[in-house]
Parts: C-alpha cells; sequence; structure tokens
C-alpha cells in the first residue's frame, strides 16, 4: 500500500524534535552534530534566537496580503539585496527551482522583446541540478532527473563540465543564456574555477548573451562572500537564491540587472506566496547577521579549519577518502568507500552529512559552526571512517 507521504525520498531512519545550533535531538533522544544544515539551509544553524525573534514578530503582526498589495517587508528585503549586490531589482520565490522557472522566463523574454525571438535556448551543463520543476530537469537534463517526465521543456542544451571547446561550438543564433552553478552542489561539490567563471562573463559580453548563476546552494555566505562569484570578481546578468536565504524559513529570488530584467512588466510573471511577509521578515534578519564583513571574515576562518582538519582525515584513511574539495563551508569529502556508507557511519555517531554525485560526502555545517564543534565534527567523521575502514 503506498504510504500516507508520496514515497519520492528515500528517508534516514529517525527524525528531529528540535533543534539549537549545529546541534538536532533525535526522537530517541540522541544528539547529532549536523554537518548537513537541512542541505545548505540553516544558515545561522537551528533555532537562531535573531531568526526566531523575527518570525514571531512578523507572525504576531500579520502573516499573508498577497502581491495584490505592497509588503513593506518585501521591500525591506529587496532593498537589502540590491545594495548588496550587482542586482537592480528581485522577485521573490519560495523555492530553488521557482527561482530557476523565473530566470528562463526572463532570459527569454529579455531577447524576445529585443527582437530576436528566436533566442530561447539555454547552454547548462552536466552534473548540474537546478531543481525538479519541468524547467529546472529540462535545463540539468541528467536521465535520472528526466526519465519518464517528457515531454521535456525545450530549449536546453548541455556541455560536458569545463569544456571550453563544447561552449564555442554550442552557441549560435538561438543562445539566449549560459546557466550555470558556480560551484555544483548536487553534482559533487565540483566549483567553477575564478578564471573560468571570467571567462564566461566575457564570452557572454562578446556573444551578446546572458549569464545566469545558480547560487542557490553556494550563496548566502556559505564560501566567506555573500555570493560565491564574488570570489572571481565578475557580476551574473541574472542569479538563483533560496536555501540559505530563509535559515530554514522556504524563500527563494531571482536577483537581476536592469537591462536582463526590463521584459518583466506587470502581469509578466507572479507567485501567491512568493515575497510573502513571513518569509522575508526572517531573511532580512539572516541577511543583517551573514552579509556582516566580520560574519563572512568568520566563516572563512572556520571554512580553513575546518578543511585542514577533513585533509587530515582523507591522509589518514587513504582506502576511505580520495581527497578534499569546494570552497568556504561547501566542502565535499570525495570517497573511495561508498559515500552512503560513510555517511550511515555518520549516522551511527550522530553525524549528519549529505550524499552528492561522484561519490562525495557533502559537509555542509551552519555558518555559525564554533570552532569546538569543528573538532568534534572531525572526531565523529574520523570515528565512521574507522567504521567504513575496518568494514572493507
Ligand atoms: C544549485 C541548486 N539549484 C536549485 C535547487 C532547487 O532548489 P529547491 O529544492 O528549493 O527547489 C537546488 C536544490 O538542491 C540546488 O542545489
Amino acid at each position: 500500500m503506498i504510504p500516507s507521504i508520496l514515497p519520492t525520498y528515500n528517508r534516514a531512519p529517525f527524525s528531529f524534535v528540535s533543534g539549537s545550533g549545529s546541534w538536532l535531538t533525535s526522537d530517541d533522544g540522541r544528539r547529532f552534530l549536523d554537518l548537513g544544515a537541512g542541505i545548505a539551509v540553516n544558515s545561522l544553524g537551528h533555532a537562531h534566537p535573531k531568526l526566531v525573534a523575527a518570525l514571531t514578530a512578523q507572525a504576531g503582526q500579520l502573516w499573508h496580503t498577497s502581491n495584490l498589495y505592497h509588503i513593506p517587508a518585501q521591500h525591506k528585503l529587496a532593498d537589502q539585496l540590491v545594495d548588496l549586490t550587482f542586482a537592480d531589482t528581485v522577485f521573490f520565490t519560495n523555492s530553488g527551482t521557482e527561482s530557476c522557472e523565473l530566470a528562463v522566463k526572463m532570459a527569454r523574454k529579455y531577447f524576445y522583446d529585443k527582437g530576436q525571438p528566436e533566442r530561447v535556448e539555454i547552454i547548462a551543463f552536466e552534473g548540474a541540478f537546478h531543481g525538479r520543476s519541468s524547467a529546472g530537469i529540462a535545463a540539468a537534463g541528467a536521465e535520472k532527473l528526466t526519465k519518464g517526465f517528457g515531454p521535456l521543456l525545450p530549449g536546453f542544451v548541455q556541455l560536458p563540465f569545463a569544456d571550453h571547446d563544447a561552449l564555442h561550438a554550442a552557441v549560435n543564433e538561438k543562445t539566449a543564456a549560459i546557466l550555470i552553478e558556480p560551484i555544483q552542489g548536487e553534482g559533487g561539490i565540483r566549483p567553477v574555477p575564478d578564471h573560468c567563471l571570467k571567462g564566461l562573463r566575457d564570452f557572454c559580453d562578446s556573444h551578446g548573451i546572458l549569464l545566469i548563476f545558480d547560487e542557490v546552494q553556494c550563496g548566502v555566505g556559505r564560501t566567506g562572500k555573500l555570493f560565491a562569484h564574488e570570489w572571481a570578481g565578475i557580476d551574473p546578468d541574472i542569479m538563483m537564491v533560496a536555501k540559505g536565504l530563509g535559515g530554514g524559513f522556504p524563500i527563494g529570488a531571482v536577483l537581476a540587472n536592469e537591462e536582463a530584467a526590463s521584459g518583466m512588466g506587470a502581469g509578466t510573471h507572479g507567485s501567491t506566496y512568493g515575497g510573502n511577509p513571513l518569509g522575508c521578515a526572517v531573511a532580512s534578519a539572516v541577511l543583517d547577521e551573514v552579509a556582516a564583513p566580520e560574519f563572512l571574515a568568520e566563516v572563512s576562518r572556520k571554512a580553513g579549519a575546518l578543511r585542514q582538519g577533513l585533509e587530515g582525515l582523507v591522509a589518514q584513511y587513504p582506502d576511505v577518502f580520495e581527497g578534499v574539495t569546494g570552497a568556504g563551508l561547501m566542502l565535499g569529502l570525495k570517497c573511495k568507500a561508498s559515500n552512503m556508507d560513510v555517511v550511515t557511519a555518520g549516522y551511527d555517531c550522530e553525524v549528519l552529512t549529505v550524499p552528492a554525485a561522484e561519490n562525495v560526502v557533502r559537509v555542509l555545517p551552519a555558518l555559525t559552526i564554533s570552532n569546538a564543534e569543528i573538532a568534534q565534527a572531525l572526531e565523529r567523521l574520523e570515528t565512521a571512517a574507522q567504521t567504513v575502514q575496518s568494514a572493507q
């Protein structure tokens, strides 16, 4: 008999009843050190007092009015994002994949309005993940996402990761945009080198096409800059955001410069819940914390310590691990053993990590993880590695 929850997930055999900072308490009373942060969502950990205060204050005042009216919390959050980034304008969504939907629509509408309606094609990359909507799966293109869900939304091509010749060959008079994650998350924590991001910016400029960054997983402070592309010193035209922006409250956003957004007038897009007062109040509080230069500097410092510790584990357990990938607090342990075995062994010593493609274990802690918690994380991961090694 089908379960009451549509069985689209293989879930771990426990659930959590409460959380605080980097810790989660399970229904059987165990305390887990959370190095997954709800897949890069709980940017400030669990039950951060400032987020709880922002949510409860807004909850006692007003939950929802719809986008038929001005929403002060939405204006505040949009102004924050515009002040902090390349963007001139923002549309709020409820998730990463909804941000993908709008990013694609915006790029196509831009060229339609410029009298180039044939420019509809979006170039994306193998190993990418842009969510589970029809546009998201068509953009990523992998069979594991698309099989059985055809006909797929047309107008997407996928190129091998980091293949410059393929990129030159793929662009033509139908191309509208390049869509890329500065660091692939689900694809196995695969960073695009800064010089490649710069190269893509130049390439888009010289071909008159738009550059879309998907920072749903790598954005909002995770790499030690507010957005990962800032390390490369270039800007996209359109950027997808979600996950860490709400710190656990569902909210996403599409950020764009004025030119790229020029096709999106009244009636061209909408969302009942997008930019709802509750989500915006929480996201504003997240940005107040995360965008502070001293907070971002701490992320980089802690990331250095965590990475060094993980490199040590790789050296100590060469039969289990192969190397460390990623940037900032978006790290991946490339495994020789099965990554799922490492994740599962972690459950037994109360440490949570997240599997990804390419046999990688993702380490995506709350950005507020402390030095002591990093030390505990490394100890627990070592115990997990011992378990996996002795089972080999
Ligand atoms: C890079 C990237 N884009 C888009 C998405 C989709 O986000 P959501 O699950 O909120 O729809 C994800 C989710 O993992 C992601 O990692």
